[in-house]
């Protein structure tokens, strides 16, 4: 059983080589810069500790953990089109630095890169592998599609935002946990337990995620502060200020919303602190992360085997301001 670290430096070790031919240059240079960015390589180390969980680490899962990291990262290039977002991992965007055309063709060979690794693993599990991956792919797009609905509609509710954000992040994360385990031999119950873990988890990290994008320190966050109020998205932030303010902060957010001023973002992250969104976003946070513990406690296995998962657990989420953390919770 290995530590979050040493998975984490293993798995960047493995990935850190090129995935794509040479030529055409034009198409496949702007995928390795994509790549070189870095990023956290939590999805991947996900998969690798839901194998570990149950027994040593297999050769399949490092492929499939590879599948994983590169259709996140084409999740990414096309969200950053989608988002109009001129920054990820601290660097210009894809589509910024070549054109929405090759960022578009960039992320579909990604995408379909990922899938060559998922298939080159060996018989026993490809089925349930590509099924369980192929659901998750689709439920991404669902939610994306959701998210991009939600910015034309005037309101949205707390529970239509769960879902959404469910779909969009959430299920790749309990996914990546799922596959590692059908991968280290889990039973049925445990499989399960492990993806409502990593789907609570992922409500977590969406939530932190969206914190972020208003309450980031410009730099660290890598993104462009204030993205999702420029584009009016259905954040929880956005959410729980318009059930919570007064008449007159709610007219003046409206105003806001309805508009492209040059003080937008300022004079909405105003509104959310004097609504004190912040605040509520700690309390959201550590909700799902309680939640996701009693899922991951339910797991069958030896509960020292569980710490490097509560330890990845605290990392993704230790952005916010002081909390708890699944690291000695209980
Ligand atoms: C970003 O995911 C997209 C979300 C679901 C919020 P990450 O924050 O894991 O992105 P990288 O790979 O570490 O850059
Ligand atoms: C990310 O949602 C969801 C996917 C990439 C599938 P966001 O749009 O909030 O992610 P960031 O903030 O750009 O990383
Ligand atoms: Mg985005
Ligand atoms: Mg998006
Ligand atoms: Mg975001």
């Amino acid at each position: 059983m290995q530590s979050f670290e040493t998975l984490s430096g293993q798995f960047t070790r493995h990935f850190d080589q090129p995935h794509f031919p040479e030529q055409p240059a034009s198409l496949y240079q702007p995928n390795e810069y994509f790549l070189k960015l870095g990023g956290k390589r939590i999805r991947p180390v996900l998969c690798l500790m839901g194998n570990e969980l149950f027994d040593d680490i297999k050769e399949d899962t490092w492929k499939v953990s590879s599948a994983i990291e590169l259709f996140h990262n084409f999740t990414l290039v096309h969200d950053d089109i989608i988002d109009n977002a001129p920054l990820r991992r601290g660097q210009p965007t894809l589509h910024e630095k070549f054109g929405k055309s090759t960022a578009l063709l960039a992320g579909d060979v990604m995408l379909v890169r990922a899938y060559e690794y998922l298939n080159s693993i060996s018989g026993k599990y490809v089925f349930s592998i590509n099924r369980l991956f192929n659901k998750t792919a689709k439920e991404v797009c669902e939610g994306q599609q959701l998210d991009i609905d939600f910015e034309k509609q005037d309101s949205v509710s707390f529970d239509q935002y769960l879902k959404m954000i469910e779909l969009k992040t959430s299920v790749l994360l309990a996914a990546s946990l799922k596959m590692g385990s059908i991968l280290g031999g889990a039973g049925e119950r445990n499989q399960n337990l492990l993806y409502e873990f990593g789907k609570k988890l992922g409500l977590a990290f969406q939530v932190q995620d969206d914190y972020l994008d208003a309450f980031g320190d410009p730099d660290k966050f890598g993104k462009q502060v204030g993205g999702d109020i420029l584009a009016n998205k259905k954040t929880f932030l956005l959410i729980h200020t318009l059930e919570n303010a007064t008449a007159s902060q709610k007219k003046e957010l409206r105003k806001l919303l309805a508009g492209t001023a040059a003080d937008k973002v300022e004079n909405t992250i105003r509104i959310f602190k004097d609504c004190k969104v912040d605040e509520w976003a700690l309390e959201l946070k550590n909700k799902f992360l309680d939640e996701a513990h009693v899922h991951l406690e339910d797991i069958a296995v030896l509960s020292r085997r569980k710490e490097p998962l509560k330890e990845l657990a605290g990392f993704l989420v230790a952005c916010l301001p002081p909390g708890r953390s699944l690291v000695g919770s209980r």
